[in-house]
């Protein structure tokens, strides 16, 4: 008896044991819950806060959570919120215990670090209303356990799709910055870090949702039909992904539906009718999809759509009809289908629009003045379709347009001077039309300009010299019409011009201007076709950028001016003129002495640019008294080469020898080479500025060496080196002028470029910030172009060998350039094999080590990590080592 009172009482202190951690037990797990998931996230600053109170405290509640920072708590004081969006939280979620938040409701975690898969059971949480676990790097399957989450009205898992981190100062505290650009990259993430599968058809278990976004992952297979049952449904977001499959009919009956996102997929079939019926609808993105039939004629039947997208498709059949009263788009994307139609009858007037374009399709009619009436319109594109008719002059009442692209139509008439009224426009292209008549004067006004495009048309008369006003023209054809006149001097002011100046196949008369030799950065000029006559002037040699230039069939005569590209072999660049001579094949030689044993030298082409004219009377003088001629001219060869240098005004392209002139002037320009003037160190030599006299300005290299420590006993095999350098002429490749190695100083000089190092912009907070997506993907193409010319393009291939982002100068415009190619060789001779001496730590190919073996292969390693430096914002350090360790893991 005794005994069982014993155990009585021993079960009933048990039971009150028990029932009392119980009364505790929620709020309890729950602080241990939050902190057991803290001790995952070392180091971050969100939940330093989550520290239980010293307990000295003589009440001996529970310490509670609520007040940690991101926590909210219920009266009863549990757990109903956990808000860490973009906190920099860096982990993942599998040590946070779901099961112990019985009454949470919001559990946000968006745009943060947090990787590997989301936790099966995150379905517990059968209280949840929202959840966004967006913008992270989950990865592996959406959960099935999604479908317990009964009670959820928004779920967000969208853009999980970044790998190694994001650079946390892209995102300011704007929640919803987007972040476009990225594209481009999708080459170089790894699917493992993306969501990807299925969506699962259990997610029709949540009734309630208004929202799902999964956009921006890897998910495949079909759009689940049971997504027609959530009938609360206004947004649905499934865009970015590479589901399959067809759209099911049932979404058609989602009538709250606002948001249909499935731009960027592999969907295909048609396009449900149902949609034609959604009256809510505001935002329709069926872009860059393989969808055929018919748009549904009533898409915009509640009248209240905004953005509207379905280009790049195979949509066929009418414009739906819906469209022509659709007041309320703000931007429509129809180009790239097969949609017919007439441009006047099949539209209305839009005053809100401001993007439409139908380019590529099948449409027909004319341009209608009611067009002008769009006024907020900032593009217009109808390129590629059957447009006739006049270009009306109220196209001039659209002062908002940027982009204006009316080419490969059948327009005719004249171009309206109200044109000119369009100041805001960068894109003119009206090219591949059947317009005639004068390019109006009133062109000229079109100050922000940047590629204008009036080639295969029939316009006549004279170009006008208002087109040099085009200060910000990159691009400029006037191609394939009857224009007739001189070229205006005036089109030496663009010195903007950069891709392509095109006048060929017109009927240009007289001499080519002496001031297109202002235009250093064009790349491509042709002024084939033509009747230009007289010599080309010699001074167009300063166009330094100049890869491709056409000349042919026109009446010019006299010797090509100096510069790599004038003597690259292509003879049919120059082919059928009157009289051209120099030292491309097909050409006669202005002097038969430039062929001369001895000339191998580089010095020869300055002379031929002066001598040429008289190349025709000292070859007679030659073969009359021979060998007395050969040493006068070798003496006026040496004067007038230091008279040539000391004229022209950019010296540079003939900077591989010694120019003395210039090399005082770089003395002068750095105070002899002054710490003041010093923008840079490395460990060759400091950078300097060197600002001369005419504006020019040049980044000069100081090497802590003098010519004489070489140890190159060949000066000229070395001097052809640093020759071949200087002629690699590539956008993304910092342009190497010369390399001086007279005197007390050698220095190498190079173009300078305004923005310094990609290193440098990534360690300033600042630059870092304005370095957004846009700009950053610009980079890594840069380097990339540049790294494809090194190892495609150029004869022999070159290897960098040192790629790193010290060594990427970025200019004005952020354009990438490579610096520092190709001297590491003759910068360090002393080490016997180089290649040892050759890369910056942390960038080096790990097979380099033990192979040494250079191949392009090194530069493509380091070409990664850069690429990953520029998306984290920093090296990617110990990520790499991660890397290495786990291949090095897998294969054994
Ligand atoms: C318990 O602690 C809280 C906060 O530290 C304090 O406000 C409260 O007065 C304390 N209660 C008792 C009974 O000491
Ligand atoms: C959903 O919850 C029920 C009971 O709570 C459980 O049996 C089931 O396994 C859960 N489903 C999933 C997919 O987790
Ligand atoms: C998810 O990522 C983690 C590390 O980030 C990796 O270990 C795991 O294999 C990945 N899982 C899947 C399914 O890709
Ligand atoms: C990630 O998703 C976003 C949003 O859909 C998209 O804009 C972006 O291009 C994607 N990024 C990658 C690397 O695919
Ligand atoms: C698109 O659909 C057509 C047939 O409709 C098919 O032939 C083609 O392969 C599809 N393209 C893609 C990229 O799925
Ligand atoms: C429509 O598209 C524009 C540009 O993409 C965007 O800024 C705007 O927010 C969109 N409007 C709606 C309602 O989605
Ligand atoms: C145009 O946009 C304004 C502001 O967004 C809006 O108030 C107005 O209703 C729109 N007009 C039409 C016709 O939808
Ligand atoms: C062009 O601009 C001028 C002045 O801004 C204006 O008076 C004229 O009406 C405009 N022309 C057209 C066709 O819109
Ligand atoms: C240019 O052509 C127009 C007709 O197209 C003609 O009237 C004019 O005289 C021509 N000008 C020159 C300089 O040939």
């Amino acid at each position: 008896m005794a005994s069982q009172t014993k155990y009585l009482s021993l079960a009933y202190v048990a039971a009150l044991a028990v029932l009392l951690c119980f009364c505790k037990a929620s709020s309890l797990t729950e602080t241990e819950a939050l902190l057991k998931w803290k001790e995952t996230l070392v180091n971050q600053s969100i939940v330093q806060s989550w520290v239980i109170p010293a307990s000295n405290s003589s009440n001996s509640t529970t310490p509670s959570p609520c007040r940690w920072s991101g926590i909210v708590c219920n009266d009863a004081g549990s757990v109903t919120e956990i808000n860490l969006a973009n906190t920099g939280l860096a982990g993942t979620l599998h040590d946070l215990d779901f099961s112990s938040f019985p009454n949470l409701l919001r559990f946000d975690v968006k745009i943060n670090y947090l990787f590997d898969t989301i936790p099966t059971n995150i379905g517990l949480l059968s209280k949840l209303l929202f959840l966004d676990l967006s913008t992270n790097s989950f990865n592996g399957t959406l959960p099935l356990s999604f479908a317990n989450l009964t009670q959820v009205y928004e779920l967000d898992v969208s853009r999980n799709n970044m790998t190694g981190g994001i650079d946390p100062r892209l995102f300011p505290d704007d929640k919803n910055q987007p972040m476009t650009g990225l594209l481009g990259l999708k080459n170089f993430l790894l699917q493992d870090n993306m969501l990807s599968g299925r969506i699962p058809e259990e997610i029709g278990n949540c009734k309630l949702l208004t929202l799902l976004a999964l956009d921006g992952n890897f998910l495949s297979g079909p759009i689940p039909s049971s997504l027609g049952n959530l009938s609360d449904l206004a947004v649905l977001a499934v865009a970015s992904n590479q589901l399959s499959g067809e759209i099911p009919a049932n979404i058609g009956t989602l009538s709250k539906l606002t948001d249909l996102h499935l731009f960027i997929n592999k969907l295909s079939g048609v396009v449900p009718e149902g949609l034609g019926n959604l009256s809510s609808l505001t935002v329709l993105h069926l872009s860059e999809n393989n969808f055929t039939g018919q748009l549904p004629p009533q898409v915009c039947k509640g009248g209240k759509l905004i953005n509207f997208t379905a280009s790049f498709n195979h949509f066929s059949g009418p414009i739906p009809t819906s469209l022509k009263s659709c007041s309320s788009l703000y931007r429509v994307r129809l180009e790239s289908n097969e949609l017919t139609g007439d441009l006047e009858q099949d539209f209305g007037i839009y005053p809100n629009l401001t993007y439409i374009d139908l380019s590529y399709n099948r449409l027909q009619g004319e341009v209608s003045p009611k067009w002008g009436k769009c006024q907020k319109l900032t593009l217009l594109g109808l390129a590629g379709n059957s447009i006739v008719g006049k270009i009306p002059a109220e196209i001039g009442s659209l002062s908002q347009l940027v982009v204006l692209d009316l080419s490969s139509n059948q327009l005719s008439g004249e171009i309206p001077a109200q044109i000119g009224n369009l100041t805001e426009l960068s894109t003119l292209s009206l090219n591949g039309n059947d317009i005639s008549g004068p390019i109006p004067e009133e062109i000229g006004a079109l100050l922000n300009l940047d590629s204008l495009d009036l080639s295969m048309n029939r316009l006549s008369g004279p170009i006008p010299k208002q087109i040099g006003e085009l200060r910000d023209l990159r691009s400029l054809s006037l191609s394939q019409n009857n224009l007739n006149g001189t070229i205006p001097f005036q089109i030496g002011n663009l010195v903007g011009l950069q891709d392509l100046l095109d006048l060929s196949y017109n009927s240009l008369t007289g001499e080519i201007p002496a001031q297109l030799e202002k235009l250093t950065s064009l790349q491509s000029m042709n002024l084939s076709h033509n009747n230009l006559s007289g010599e080309i002037p010699a001074s167009l040699s300063s166009m330094l950028s100049l890869v491709a230039v056409n000349l042919s069939y026109n009446n010019l005569e006299g010797p090509l001016p100096d510069g790599s590209v004038f003597s690259s072999n292509q003879s049919s660049a120059f082919a059928n003129n009157k009289d051209l001579c120099g030292k491309v094949q097909g050409l006669r030689p202005c002097n038969a002495l430039s062929t001369d044993k001895g000339g191998g030298n580089k010095d020869n082409k300055l002379v031929v640019a002066i001598v040429a004219p008289l190349a025709s009377v000292l070859f007679i003088l030659f073969a009359i008294i021979g060998i007395f001629v050969f040493t006068r001219w070798r003496k006026s060869r040496r004067e007038s080469r230091v008279g040539f240098i000391s004229r022209r005004d950019n010296p540079f392209s003939v900077w591989y020898f010694n120019g003395r002139v210039v090399y005082d002037d770089i003395l002068k320009a750095t105070d002899e080479f002054d710490d003041m003037y010093c923008i840079g160190e490395g460990g060759s030599g400091k950078v300097y500025k060197a600002e001369m006299q005419g504006g020019q300005v040049f980044a000069v290299k100081k090497l802590n060496m003098q010519a004489k420590d070489f140890g190159i006993g060949n000066v000229k095999s070395f001097s052809n080196e640093v020759k071949a350098l200087t002629e690699i002429k590539h956008r993304n490749i910092v342009k190497l002028y010369g390399f001086c190695y007279e005197g007390i100083h050698t220095f190498l000089v190079y173009e300078y470029m305004e923005m310094g190092s990609l290193a440098k912009i990534l360690s300033d907070e600042k630059e870092a910030k304005e370095f957004d997506w846009v700009k950053r993907i610009q980079v890594v193409k840069g380097v990339a172009h540049a790294l494809s010319y090194l190892h495609h393009d150029h004869v022999p291939p070159l290897i960098h060998r040192d790629i790193s982002s010290k060594n990427v100068l970025l200019d004005s415009e952020m354009e990438a350039h490579l610096a520092d190619f190709g001297t590491a060789k003759f910068l360090k001779p002393d080490s016997s094999n180089w290649t040892a001496v050759a890369g910056t730590y942390g960038y080096v190919a790990p097979e380099l080590a033990y192979t040494m073996a250079v191949t392009e292969k090194c530069d493509v390693y380091s070409f990664g990590v850069l690429a990953l430096e520029i998306l984290m914002g920093k090296h990617p350090g110990e990520l790499i080592a991660q890397m290495n360790s786990r291949m090095i893991e897998e294969s054994t």
